[in-house]
């Protein structure tokens, strides 16, 4: 595998590849997991090289002790990428993706109102700083597609927006999201969990899919009743928001004939905030 740490040496190694192959991105922060594997492993199935970034990126972290804390296993990481056959892993400095850093660079643009709901309004600014380094890694990689977890439901929407408002040549891929045997949904952040964080974390999926599965079964209002109720109910867990939304507006729904509504929720147990999500 290649192992490339400059947008330079980046477009050196893909200009040869750039006509005769279908280039995929698969950009992460690292911390490795089966559900990044996922990703890769989709996106080898549909394109001819897979390009994972693994980038912790500074300007969408609102809260500098999150930033900090961030795991970075990057020889562990780079093992699992060899061992899934990945073609390259583009590693940069933080100085390569934003060289004036720390000195913001001037980047705000149109993401539309979903920007500011759900996480937009527990982690403003968030979805700003997102679009903006997946728009430099589009730019450093080229790539015909790019591939994302369905985890981040409104970051795949955000990223959605971006292309769009750049009119970007790039199909983006929502893929499912990988959970454990348990119902947890993978995530980077799970390894700060506790033993007893990890068990009360997986009131997150059941509370999704108590609501997938009497969804048209009871009022709208009962299920969200249940499924908050549920979730603060078990101590040491603390509630940011639980809705069921339509996918693109991610507004609350008002009935059961919308069409593919989205169940999403958020909350911090023990020190870690976690979200995850479940198509109705
Ligand atoms: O989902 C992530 O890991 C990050 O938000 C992303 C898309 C790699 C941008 O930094």
């Amino acid at each position: 595998m290649e192992i490339i740490h400059t947008i330079a040496a980046l477009k050196t190694l893909l200009a040869p590849l750039k006509a005769t192959s279908k280039i995929a991105l698969v950009p992460t922060m690292g911390a490795l997991h089966k559900g990044h594997l996922s990703l890769i492993k989709l996106a080898q199935q549909e394109t001819d090289i897979v390009i994972c970034s693994i980038f912790v990126n500074p300007t969408q972290f609102t809260d500098p002790k999150d930033l900090e804390k961030y795991p970075r296993p990057l020889a562990h990481d780079i093992q699992l990428l060899e061992e899934v056959g990945c073609f390259a892993v583009f590693m940069p400095t933080v100085k390569e993706m934003y060289p004036s850093f720390p000195v913001p660079e001037d980047w705000h643009i149109d993401l539309g109102e979903a920007e500011f709901v759900l996480e937009g309004e527990f982690r403003k600014g968030h979805y700003q700083g997102v679009t903006q380094i997946v728009k430099k890694l589009f730019d450093a990689v080229g790539p015909d597609t790019a591939f994302f977890g369905q985890k981040d439901f409104q970051q795949v929407l955000m990223i959605k927006n971006m292309v769009s408002h750049f009119s970007l040549p790039i199909e983006i891929v929502s893929c499912p999201i990988v959970r454990e045997d348990d119902g947890l949904a993978m995530s980077s952040r799970n390894i700060h969990l506790s033993a007893q964080d990890r068990k009360n974390a997986l009131v997150l999926s059941r509370s999704l899919q108590y609501v997938k599965d009497h969804y048209g079964k009871e009022s709208l209002g009962s299920l969200i009743d249940h499924a908050r109720r549920q979730i603060n109910g078990i101590p040491g867990v603390e509630l940011d928001y639980f809705t069921i939304a339509d996918p693109n507006t991610l507004q609350p729904i008002k009935d059961q004939d919308h069409p593919h509504p989205v169940a999403l929720v958020a909350a911090k147990v023990g020190e870690t905030r976690l979200i995850d999500n479940m198509l109705m």
